[in-house]
Protein backbone atom coordinates (compact mmCIF):
# COMPACT_ATOMS: atom_id res chain seq x y z
CA UNK A 1 0.00 0.00 0.00
CA UNK A 2 1.49 3.49 -0.35
CA UNK A 3 1.78 5.53 2.16
CA UNK A 4 -0.56 8.25 2.94
CA UNK A 5 1.29 11.87 1.12
CA UNK A 6 3.12 13.99 3.68
CA UNK A 7 3.95 17.98 2.79
CA UNK A 8 7.23 19.25 4.82
CA UNK A 9 7.53 23.06 4.61
CA UNK A 10 11.46 23.72 5.03
CA UNK A 11 12.60 27.01 6.03
CA UNK A 12 14.96 28.71 2.91
CA UNK A 13 18.13 30.29 4.06
CA UNK A 14 20.28 29.62 7.30
CA UNK A 15 18.78 26.64 8.31
CA UNK A 16 18.10 25.11 5.21
CA UNK A 17 21.20 22.96 4.38
CA UNK A 18 21.09 21.64 8.43
CA UNK A 19 17.60 20.59 7.61
CA UNK A 20 18.28 18.77 4.12
CA UNK A 21 21.38 17.17 5.68
CA UNK A 22 18.80 15.82 9.03
CA UNK A 23 16.54 14.52 5.92
CA UNK A 24 19.12 12.71 4.34
CA UNK A 25 20.23 10.90 7.44
CA UNK A 26 17.13 9.61 8.53
CA UNK A 27 17.76 7.75 4.78
CA UNK A 28 15.76 10.18 2.54
CA UNK A 29 16.85 10.51 -0.88
CA UNK A 30 17.43 14.39 -0.79
CA UNK A 31 19.07 14.77 -4.55
CA UNK A 32 16.15 16.91 -5.56
CA UNK A 33 16.94 19.19 -2.50
CA UNK A 34 19.88 19.03 -3.40
CA UNK A 35 19.68 20.35 -7.19
CA UNK A 36 16.34 22.14 -6.78
CA UNK A 37 17.85 25.42 -8.98
CA UNK A 38 14.66 27.91 -8.05
CA UNK A 39 12.02 25.46 -8.11
CA UNK A 40 10.06 25.14 -4.75
CA UNK A 41 8.12 21.81 -4.91
CA UNK A 42 10.40 18.69 -4.26
CA UNK A 43 9.60 15.62 -3.87
CA UNK A 44 11.51 13.14 -1.87
CA UNK A 45 11.45 9.89 -4.30
CA UNK A 46 9.78 6.52 -3.06
CA UNK A 47 8.48 7.80 0.09
CA UNK A 48 5.45 10.17 -1.13
CA UNK A 49 6.67 13.08 0.75
CA UNK A 50 6.60 16.75 -0.92
CA UNK A 51 9.03 19.04 0.67
CA UNK A 52 8.04 23.15 0.04
CA UNK A 53 10.95 25.62 0.49
CA UNK A 54 9.43 29.29 1.76
CA UNK A 55 10.07 32.00 4.57
CA UNK A 56 10.43 31.05 7.99
CA UNK A 57 6.83 33.34 8.83
CA UNK A 58 5.25 31.16 5.43
CA UNK A 59 6.27 28.01 6.95
CA UNK A 60 3.87 28.52 10.20
CA UNK A 61 1.44 30.13 7.74
CA UNK A 62 1.38 26.83 5.34
CA UNK A 63 1.41 24.03 8.50
CA UNK A 64 -1.24 26.64 10.18
CA UNK A 65 -3.62 26.21 7.38
CA UNK A 66 -2.57 22.76 6.77
CA UNK A 67 -1.37 22.53 3.26
CA UNK A 68 1.68 21.79 4.79
CA UNK A 69 1.62 18.68 7.13
CA UNK A 70 5.11 19.39 9.15
CA UNK A 71 7.71 22.83 9.15
CA UNK A 72 10.49 23.16 10.05
CA UNK A 73 11.42 26.79 11.20
CA UNK A 74 13.73 28.62 14.10
CA UNK A 75 11.74 29.42 17.63
CA UNK A 76 12.53 33.07 17.02
CA UNK A 77 9.45 33.04 14.33
CA UNK A 78 7.77 30.98 16.78
CA UNK A 79 7.70 33.48 19.54
CA UNK A 80 6.90 36.33 17.80
CA UNK A 81 4.51 34.94 14.87
CA UNK A 82 2.85 32.64 17.51
CA UNK A 83 -0.08 30.37 15.73
CA UNK A 84 -2.05 27.02 16.56
CA UNK A 85 -0.06 24.24 15.51
CA UNK A 86 2.27 21.57 17.93
CA UNK A 87 5.72 22.62 18.30
CA UNK A 88 6.93 18.80 18.92
CA UNK A 89 10.88 18.67 18.67
CA UNK A 90 13.69 21.15 18.99
CA UNK A 91 16.17 19.97 16.11
CA UNK A 92 19.02 21.02 18.09
CA UNK A 93 20.46 23.57 15.06
CA UNK A 94 20.10 26.40 14.08
CA UNK A 95 21.27 27.90 17.39
CA UNK A 96 21.63 31.81 18.53
CA UNK A 97 19.98 33.68 21.24
CA UNK A 98 17.60 36.83 21.46
CA UNK A 99 19.56 39.58 23.18
CA UNK A 100 19.43 43.09 23.93
CA UNK A 101 22.22 44.78 23.04
CA UNK A 102 23.78 48.08 23.89
CA UNK A 103 26.04 50.67 22.27
CA UNK A 104 29.83 49.33 24.49
CA UNK A 105 29.24 50.28 28.15
CA UNK A 106 25.87 52.27 28.03
CA UNK A 107 23.80 51.36 31.01
CA UNK A 108 20.32 50.43 29.42
CA UNK A 109 19.09 49.56 32.71
CA UNK A 110 19.59 52.55 34.61
CA UNK A 111 17.86 55.88 34.76
CA UNK A 112 14.20 56.48 34.74
CA UNK A 113 13.12 57.60 31.17
CA UNK A 114 11.73 55.77 29.09
CA UNK A 115 14.21 54.02 26.33
CA UNK A 116 13.88 53.34 22.48
CA UNK A 117 14.08 49.81 21.09
CA UNK A 118 14.52 49.03 17.65
CA UNK A 119 13.86 45.53 16.49
CA UNK A 120 12.95 43.26 13.90
CA UNK A 121 10.65 41.76 16.79
CA UNK A 122 8.42 44.26 18.05
CA UNK A 123 6.26 41.02 19.98
CA UNK A 124 9.40 39.59 21.21
CA UNK A 125 10.06 42.41 22.53
CA UNK A 126 7.07 43.53 24.28
CA UNK A 127 6.50 40.30 25.79
CA UNK A 128 10.32 40.95 27.12
CA UNK A 129 10.02 44.66 29.20
CA UNK A 130 6.35 43.20 30.04
CA UNK A 131 7.50 40.62 31.79
CA UNK A 132 10.67 42.76 33.52
CA UNK A 133 8.13 45.37 34.08
CA UNK A 134 9.61 47.77 32.34
CA UNK A 135 7.81 50.90 29.96
CA UNK A 136 9.92 50.73 26.24
CA UNK A 137 9.26 52.54 22.89
CA UNK A 138 9.31 49.99 20.37
CA UNK A 139 10.97 51.12 16.91
CA UNK A 140 9.94 47.94 14.12
CA UNK A 141 12.77 47.80 12.09
CA UNK A 142 13.35 45.55 8.71
CA UNK A 143 16.90 44.43 8.45
CA UNK A 144 20.76 45.61 10.38
CA UNK A 145 19.12 47.02 13.28
CA UNK A 146 22.55 46.88 14.64
CA UNK A 147 22.36 50.27 12.37
CA UNK A 148 19.61 52.04 14.70
CA UNK A 149 21.54 53.06 18.09
CA UNK A 150 24.29 53.67 16.13
CA UNK A 151 23.03 56.67 14.77
CA UNK A 152 20.78 57.43 17.51
CA UNK A 153 17.39 55.83 16.62
CA UNK A 154 17.22 54.00 19.71
CA UNK A 155 18.76 53.36 22.88
CA UNK A 156 19.65 49.31 22.20
CA UNK A 157 17.60 46.74 20.00
CA UNK A 158 16.24 43.15 20.41
CA UNK A 159 18.13 40.64 17.63
CA UNK A 160 19.88 37.84 17.11
CA UNK A 161 23.24 36.91 18.11
CA UNK A 162 24.68 34.30 16.61
CA UNK A 163 28.73 34.80 17.03
CA UNK A 164 28.29 38.14 18.43
CA UNK A 165 30.27 39.22 15.04
CA UNK A 166 28.21 41.74 14.18
CA UNK A 167 27.94 43.49 17.34
CA UNK A 168 31.41 43.62 18.05
CA UNK A 169 32.26 44.82 14.57
CA UNK A 170 29.62 47.71 15.27
CA UNK A 171 31.00 48.34 18.64
CA UNK A 172 27.87 47.04 20.43
CA UNK A 173 27.33 44.98 23.11
CA UNK A 174 25.13 42.30 24.24
CA UNK A 175 23.45 43.93 28.14
CA UNK A 176 20.81 41.16 28.30
CA UNK A 177 19.67 37.64 27.50
CA UNK A 178 16.11 37.04 26.24
CA UNK A 179 15.96 33.20 24.78
CA UNK A 180 17.09 30.73 23.52
CA UNK A 181 16.91 30.11 20.19
CA UNK A 182 17.05 26.52 17.68
CA UNK A 183 15.16 25.23 14.99
CA UNK A 184 11.89 23.51 15.45
CA UNK A 185 9.83 21.07 14.22
CA UNK A 186 5.98 22.27 13.86
CA UNK A 187 3.25 19.68 12.93
CA UNK A 188 -0.64 21.01 11.88
CA UNK A 189 -3.33 19.87 14.65
CA UNK A 190 -5.39 18.35 12.35
CA UNK A 191 -2.75 16.31 10.78
CA UNK A 192 -1.52 14.99 13.49
CA UNK A 193 -4.72 13.08 14.33
CA UNK A 194 -5.53 11.92 10.61
CA UNK A 195 -1.72 11.04 9.38
CA UNK A 196 -1.22 10.39 12.97
CA UNK A 197 0.64 6.94 11.97
CA UNK A 198 2.78 8.68 9.32
CA UNK A 199 3.63 11.53 11.31
CA UNK A 200 4.93 9.24 13.72
CA UNK A 201 7.09 7.62 11.95
CA UNK A 202 8.57 10.32 10.43
CA UNK A 203 9.18 12.14 13.93
CA UNK A 204 10.31 8.64 14.91
CA UNK A 205 13.11 8.88 12.37
CA UNK A 206 14.18 12.59 12.96
CA UNK A 207 14.14 12.30 16.80
CA UNK A 208 16.71 9.10 16.34
CA UNK A 209 18.81 11.20 14.04
CA UNK A 210 19.41 14.25 15.91
C1 LIG B 1 21.10 38.40 11.75
C2 LIG B 1 20.87 39.27 12.97
C3 LIG B 1 22.20 39.94 13.17
C4 LIG B 1 23.18 38.87 12.70
C5 LIG B 1 23.74 38.18 13.91
O1 LIG B 1 20.94 39.20 10.64
O2 LIG B 1 19.81 40.17 12.76
O3 LIG B 1 22.29 41.09 12.37
O4 LIG B 1 22.44 37.94 11.90
O5 LIG B 1 24.74 37.25 13.55
P1 LIG B 1 26.19 37.27 14.24
O6 LIG B 1 25.99 37.35 15.73
O7 LIG B 1 26.78 35.94 13.85
O8 LIG B 1 26.95 38.42 13.71
P2 LIG B 1 20.73 38.64 9.18
O9 LIG B 1 22.02 38.28 8.57
O10 LIG B 1 19.73 37.51 9.23
O11 LIG B 1 20.14 39.86 8.37
P3 LIG B 1 19.42 41.22 8.81
O12 LIG B 1 20.45 42.08 9.43
O13 LIG B 1 18.90 41.77 7.54
O14 LIG B 1 18.35 40.86 9.78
Amino acid sequence: MEKSKVRIALTKGRIEDKAVNLLEKIGYDVSELRNKGRRLILSIPNENIEVVLAKAADVITYVEHGVCDLGVVGKDTIMEHGGKFFEIADLGFGKCKFALAVKNGSKFYDGCGVKTVATKYPAVTRNFFESKGIDVDIVKIEGSVELAPLVGLSDGIVDIVETGTTLKENGLEVYDDVAYISARLIVNTVSMKLKQERISEIVRLIEENL
